[in-house]
């Protein structure tokens, strides 16, 4: 069949084309009736379906034939250790920590916060919640105690996970004071903390009555077995950056997300079972989540953990180096990954050292691939590389190249065409759908596919309101795009206030929030601008209250600790400028994207609805008076990196060993 029909037969038979997927994995108790629909077009998908997540990526494949197959390389160049993990010995470490946890009292339903860096043991951890049917919110490493803090007082855990340290390049980022500081500031306490201890930090303060040792809580338990679970049991809570302070708890189902992702291995990555399969991303991000922990051992394959970075671990040819040693046939990353590697190695010298015969295609997303960094790539490679367009609701590719399925010719700057039951639509404004080539919101049509999120934990008004409300019988992506006339979409950008830097979802209205926190300032407008290496980059334009005699340095420096404190050094905040005013509507709403058009062009079409247009010719002074335009930004970027990559607040590895 081409890829046409059938994708014809997801939107036209959707139910009877999903069930007829789901025979693709191992059921406790295989679904047979349709789907229903609630009013706001979530959808029960396989609600008479019964499984075990654990089951179905662990135990089902070594009672079938894959009980020696490495399922898990751990590869860290950071702490020069390569470790294999068979099924046989993953699925025995998931049963025996799920034991550690049911010890604890972690049963069905509880939740669990995990927050890790990318080692074997974070993938542990989530298994084992899923074996006793307990919800796990995995929280990124490299965010502040603030953030980790908002999340646990949403999730509620029972217990949390931690690692005493993170190791980024070559500094010790000390995780266990920052669980100890987000949990005293929280109003929600876990009853435990399960510390693993590593090597590189052995020792920490511990927590009376309340703080366990990974060891210890795996010492003498019982290996427990997997829990049946109802398809449309949550698996997990993954909490993403929306527009205000508070972020949101994408929530993912069960049964449907583990048919969806069957079938993207399949269909969309082309990745047949026994294969070596590497995401190169974080168990914190929903790629990460899917395409690390669950996609590759769902389908048979081996899964690649790399705890290290495109460059500097030791140098731009990590990712070749890992590809070729472990005949990685599939490779997934973000774009922001390969324009750090060309700035390093625009030859390619490094990769000429490997030998990449094992590789088919590098998938990529998370952002815009832009057609620069497309055309080098490919060029480099002699492999397809796929863009592919996706969210954090949605938990899996929603534009893609089907390269299982019928690939299509890549077009440069297009995330491709839609997955299977996927319908989308381009539309104004005012809700009329646009025709091709015409720039919209991208919106698509209910009901969405198996996998997509069903609510935000909590706070389902937020889901409706968020998503469903806009425009009613569609989802709102919160991008815009258009459609060409051979049906692939191009999206160029977020419509809201949440950007991408270096492919992390962040938003400006929390940074805006939090810069408002500040004594000195009377009202302040984040926005992102165009960052070469990052995508984009976060840039606070601040008015100062009438009193404060602060200067544009010091404010300056005080706002980039406060967001570094705050949000994480991820969120790459480096600059703060001070303006009169800000320009507004009438209505007094501020005009974001006319600040960040006027921080990349040098024309700025005057929107009608501004208060007073002289606000632009101020605020392109202010600019220009601060020595920010584009290139000056980019290059502040850069050498802002490079002094942090010395950042003489954490530690180098070695230095961490001499002072303990
Ligand atoms: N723990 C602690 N700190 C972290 C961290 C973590 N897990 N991850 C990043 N940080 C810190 C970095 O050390 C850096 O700190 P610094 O300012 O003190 O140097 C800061 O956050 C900015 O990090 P980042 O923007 O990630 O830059 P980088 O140079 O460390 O890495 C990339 C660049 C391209 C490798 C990285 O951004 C990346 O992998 N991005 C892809 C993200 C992704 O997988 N997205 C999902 C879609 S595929
Ligand atoms: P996240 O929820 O962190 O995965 O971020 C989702 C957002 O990242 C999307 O809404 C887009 O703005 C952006 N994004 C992800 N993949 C792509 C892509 N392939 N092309 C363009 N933007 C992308």
């Amino acid at each position: 069949m081409t890829y046409e029909e059938i994708y014809g037969r997801s939107i036209e038979h959707s139910d009877e084309f999903w069930l007829e997927q789901a025979k693709a994995i191992s059921w406790f108790t295989r679904p047979k009736a349709k789907c229903t629909s609630n009013e706001y077009g979530s959808v029960n998908w396989f609600l008479d379906g019964e499984l075990n997540m654990s089951y179905l990526a662990l135990d089902y494949h070594v009672e079938n034939g894959r009980a020696e197959q490495p399922a898990l390389i751990y590869d860290s160049p950071v702490t020069k250790t390569k470790k294999v993990f068979t099924y046989k010995k993953l699925c025995e470490e998931v049963a025996t920590f799920a034991g550690a946890l049911k010890k604890l009292g972690v049963q069905k339903g509880d939740t669990v916060v995990i927050y890790m860096p990318l080692i074997p043991e974070g993938l542990i951890a989530m298994y084992a919640c899923a074996r006793l049917g307990a919800i796990h919110s995995v929280v990124f490493g490299g965010f502040a105690p603030h953030e980790l803090q908002l999340r646990i007082e949403d999730a509620k855990p029972k217990v949390v996970i931690t690692s005493t340290c993170g190791i980024e390049i070559n500094r010790v980022i000390e995780y266990k004071p920052l669980v100890d500081k987000s949990i005293e500031k929280s109003s929600h306490k876990p009853s435990n903390v399960i510390v693993h201890v590593r090597s590189e930090m052995p020792t920490f303060q511990l927590v009376k009555g309340r703080d366990i040792t990974w060891n210890e809580a795996i010492s003498n338990v019982e290996a427990a077995e997997p829990v049946c679970v109802n398809s449309t049991h949550p698996l997990y809570i993954l909490y993403t950056s929306g527009t205000t302070g508070k972020p949101k708890g994408v929530v993912r189902r069960t049964g449907d997300h583990a048919v969806m992702l069957k079938y993207t291995m399949t269909y969309i990555y082309n990745t047949d079972p026994g294969e070596v399969f590497w995401a190169g991303s974080d168990i914190g991000w929903v790629v990460g989540h899917s395409y690390i922990v669950y996609a590759p051992l769902i389908q048979g394959c081996t899964t690649v953990m790399y705890e290290g970075k495109p460059i500097k671990t030791p140098d731009a040819g990590g990712f070749w180096r890992v590809i070729s040693e472990h005949k990685v046939s599939n490779f997934f990353t973000a774009p922001t990954a390969f324009r750090a590697i060309k700035k390093e190695d625009p030859e390619g010298l490094l990769l000429k050292k490997y030998d990449m015969t094992s590789l088919r295609t590098i998938f990529v997303a998370g952002e815009r691939l832009d057609p620069p960094t497309y055309e080098w790539l490919a060029h480099l490679v002699n492999v397809p590389i796929v863009d592919n367009w996706w969210q954090t609701e949605l938990g899996s590719p929603a534009l893609a190249n089907p390269m299982g399925i019928f690939p299509k010719k890549i077009k440069a700057g297009s995330a491709g065409v839609p997955v299977p039951g996927y319908l989308f639509e381009i539309k104004d404004d005012s809700g009329k759908t646009l025709q091709p080539d015409q720039k919209g919101n991208l919106t698509i049509k209910l009901p969405l596919p198996p996998g997509c999120f069903p609510t935000l934990w909590n706070d389902t008004e937020r889901y409706k309101k968020s998503y469903m409300d806009a425009y009613p019988g569609y989802y709102l992506t919160g991008d815009e795009g258009f459609i060409d006339t051979e049906g692939y979409i191009y999206v160029m950008g977020r419509i809201d206030d949440v950007i991408n830097v270096a492919g992390h979802r962040l938003s400006t209205g929390e940074m805006e929030e939090i810069l408002a926190t500040h004594d000195a300032i009377a009202e302040c407008a984040v926005v992102g601008i165009k960052d070469e290496l990052k995508g984009e980059v976060p840039v606070g334009f601040i008015v100062l209250k009438d009193f404060a005699t602060i200067s544009q340095i010091d404010i300056e420096r005080e706002l980039v600790s406060l967001i570094r404190n705050e949000v994480g050094a991820l969120a790459c905040f480096k600059q703060a400028i001070i303006v009169k005013r800000l320009p507004k509507t009438r209505s007094g709403k501020i005009l974001r994207r006319t600040i960040r058009k006027l921080s990349e062009e040098t024309f700025v079409e005057i929107p009608p609805t501004i208060d007073d247009p002289a606000i632009i010719d101020e605020l392109r002074d202010a600019m220009q008076s601060n020595n920010r335009g584009v290139a000056q930004l980019v290059e502040r970027c850069v050498r802002d990196a490079e002094v942090a990559g010395s950042n003489p607040v954490t530690p180098t590895l070695k230095e961490y060993s001499e002072m303990k």
